[in-house]
C-alpha cells in the first residue's frame, strides 16, 4: 500500500503565549493572561501551524500539523466547546487531503480518546496512543534494566486512561514488574482494571497520590493542566517517567529533590524528521509516540480508523510491526532526556548501555499470550477516601 498524508492535532498547553510563539514568535510577547482569554473567548479557527518533512522518503511534504486555538486548561474546563473546536480541525485536515488524522495532547482526552468521531467516514482517527503506551513501556523496561539492584515496584498514575490501562495491559501481558501501583480519581475503573491484572502481577489501586511513596519507578500519565506529582509524593531516588502534554512535572521538582531523576517520557526518534513552519516542542528528529503512531500509519497506507479508546494490544502490536517495518527511518524510543535536556549521570550512562537495550528486545520478542491478562479477577472499587487497597496478589 503506498503512504497517505496525515494531519496532527496539536493545542497550546501550559503556556498559551509560550506555545503559540512556536508558530509566530512575536505572540511570545503578548501577556499570558491576555492571551489566555482570546484564545479562550474568541472563535478562533483551526489552522495548519506546521508541514512535517521526511525527506528520507519524499521531497514533498508528509503531513500536517494544525493548530487547535484552545488551551489545556480550556480543554479540561469547557470539554462540550474543545469538541466542536477538534471537529472543526478534523474537517480541516479531511479538506487538506489528510487520510489519517492523529489526536496530539488533550484533543484525545476531550473525545473520550476519539471514540466520538467514530462516526466519521470522510478520514481516518487514531488517538496514538498505541505506539506510545509501546515506546513508554519500552523506556520503563530500559530504566529497570538500568537499575538492577532496585525493586521493580511501579505506579502508573492514570492508569485508568487510555495510554495508562494499555500499558498496564502490556506490564502484566509481559510480567515486565514485580509490583504494580494503580492510581487515579475514580476508583471504580481502578478496581476493574486490577482485576484484570492482578494475576499476572501483584497490584494494589489508590487514589491517593502519596501512595505512590512505596514505588521505585513512577509513569504519569494523567490528563491535567498543571503538575500533579510533587516531591512530598515520591521515594528516595524514585525515577519518575513523565509522558504527560502538558507536563504533570515541574522542573522545580529536581531543584527540591535532586535524588529523584525525571526522564521524558513518550518521546520517538526520527532523525530525518522535521517540521517546517512552527514546533511542537521537541527538537528536530525527535517527535511524541502519539504523532509518530499517526505517522507510521501514514507511511503504511492504512485507512480508517485505528486507536480509539483504549487500544487492544493486537494494535500494539501492530504498530510495532509497523515501526520494525519503518526502522530505517528511526521509530524507536529516543535517547533519554529530562525537560528536554540529555539526561547525564549514573543512570543515563547505564542506560545506554547495551544490557538496557537488549533486554526490551528479549521482552518484545517473546510476549506471553495477551488472553491471559485479561482474565477477570475479583477487585471490588475503592471506597470513598480510600488510601490504598490491595486489589490482589496472585501470580
Ligand atoms: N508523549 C506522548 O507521545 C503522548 C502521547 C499520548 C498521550 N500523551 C499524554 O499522556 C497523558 C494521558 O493521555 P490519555 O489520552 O491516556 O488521557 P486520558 O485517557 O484522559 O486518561 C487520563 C488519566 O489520568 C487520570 N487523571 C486525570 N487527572 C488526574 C489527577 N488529578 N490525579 C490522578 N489521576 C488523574 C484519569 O483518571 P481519573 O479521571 O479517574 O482521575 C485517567 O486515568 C496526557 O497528558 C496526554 O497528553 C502523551
Amino acid at each position: 500500500m503506498s503512504a497517505v498524508p496525515f494531519a496532527f492535532l496539536v493545542h497550546p498547553r501550559a503556556s498559551v503565549s509560550d506555545d503559540l510563539a512556536r508558530v509566530w514568535s512575536p505572540l511570545g510577547r503578548v501577556p499570558e493572561g491576555l492571551a489566555d482569554r482570546a484564545v479562550r473567548r474568541l472563535p478562533l479557527r483551526p489552522f495548519t501551524m506546521a508541514r512535517v518533512h521526511l525527506p528520507d522518503v519524499t521531497p514533498d511534504p508528509v503531513g500536517r500539523v494544525v493548530l487547535v486555538p484552545f488551551g489545556a486548561r480550556h480543554m479540561l474546563e469547557a470539554p462540550h466547546a474543545a469538541r466542536d473546536r477538534v471537529g472543526a480541525a478534523v474537517d480541516l485536515a479531511a479538506r487538506r487531503g489528510a487520510g489519517i488524522v492523529g489526536l496530539g495532547a488533550l484533543t484525545a482526552t476531550v473525545t473520550s480518546g476519539g471514540s466520538t468521531l467514530a462516526g466519521r467516514t470522510d478520514i481516518g482517527v487514531t488517538n496514538g496512543n498505541a505506539y506510545t503506551a509501546a515506546i513508554v513501556e519500552d523506556q520503563l523496561r530500559s530504566l529497570l534494566a538500568a537499575r538492577p539492584d532496585r525493586a521493580r515496584r511501579v505506579a502508573v498514575v492514570g492508569a485508568t486512561g487510555s495510554v495508562g490501562t494499555t500499558l498496564v495491559r502490556l506490564l502484566a501481558r509481559d510480567r515486565a514488574v514485580e509490583h504494580l501501583t494503580l492510581v487515579a480519581r475514580a476508583g471504580g475503573r481502578l478496581g476493574a482494571l486490577a482485576g484484570e491484572v492482578c494475576r499476572r502481577v501483584p497490584t494494589t489501586i489508590s487514589t491517593d497520590l502519596r501512595d505512590v511513596r512505596a514505588c521505585d519507578v513512577v509513569v504519569l500519565l494523567t490528563a491535567a493542566a498543571d503538575a500533579l506529582l510533587r516531591s512530598e509524593h515520591l521515594a528516595p531516588g524514585a525515577v519518575v517517567l513523565d509522558a504527560t502534554q502538558p507536563r504533570n512535572t515541574s522542573p522545580d521538582l529536581l531543584v527540591e529533590r535532586p535524588d529523584v531523576t525525571v526522564v521524558d517520557g513518550g518521546v520517538v526518534a526520527v532523525p530525518g524528521l522535521r517540521l517546517r513552519g512552527g514546533d511542537i516542542g521537541q527538537p528536530p528528529g525527535s517527535t511524541y509516540g502519539c504523532f509518530a503512531e499517526t505517522a507510521l500509519l501514514a507511511l503504511s497506507g492504512h485507512t480508517g480508523h485505528f486507536s480509539l479508546g483504549v487500544p487492544t494490544l493486537d494494535q500494539v502490536d501492530h504498530v510495532r510491526a509497523i515501526a520494525r517495518r519503518f526502522a530505517g527511518l528511526g521509530f524507536r524510543a529516543a535517547p533519554p532526556t529530562t525537560f528536554g535536556r540529555p539526561l547525564d549521570g549514573h543512570l543515563a550512562d547505564r542506560l545506554m548501555t547495551p544490557a538496557a537495550t537488549t533486554s526490551t528486545r528479549v521482552a518484545d520478542a517473546a510476549p506471553s499470550p495477551a488472553s491471559d491478562a485479561t482474565e477477570p479477577a475479583t477487585a471490588g472499587p475503592v471506597p470513598s477516601g480510600a488510601s490504598l487497597v490491595t486489589a490482589g496478589t496472585s501470580r
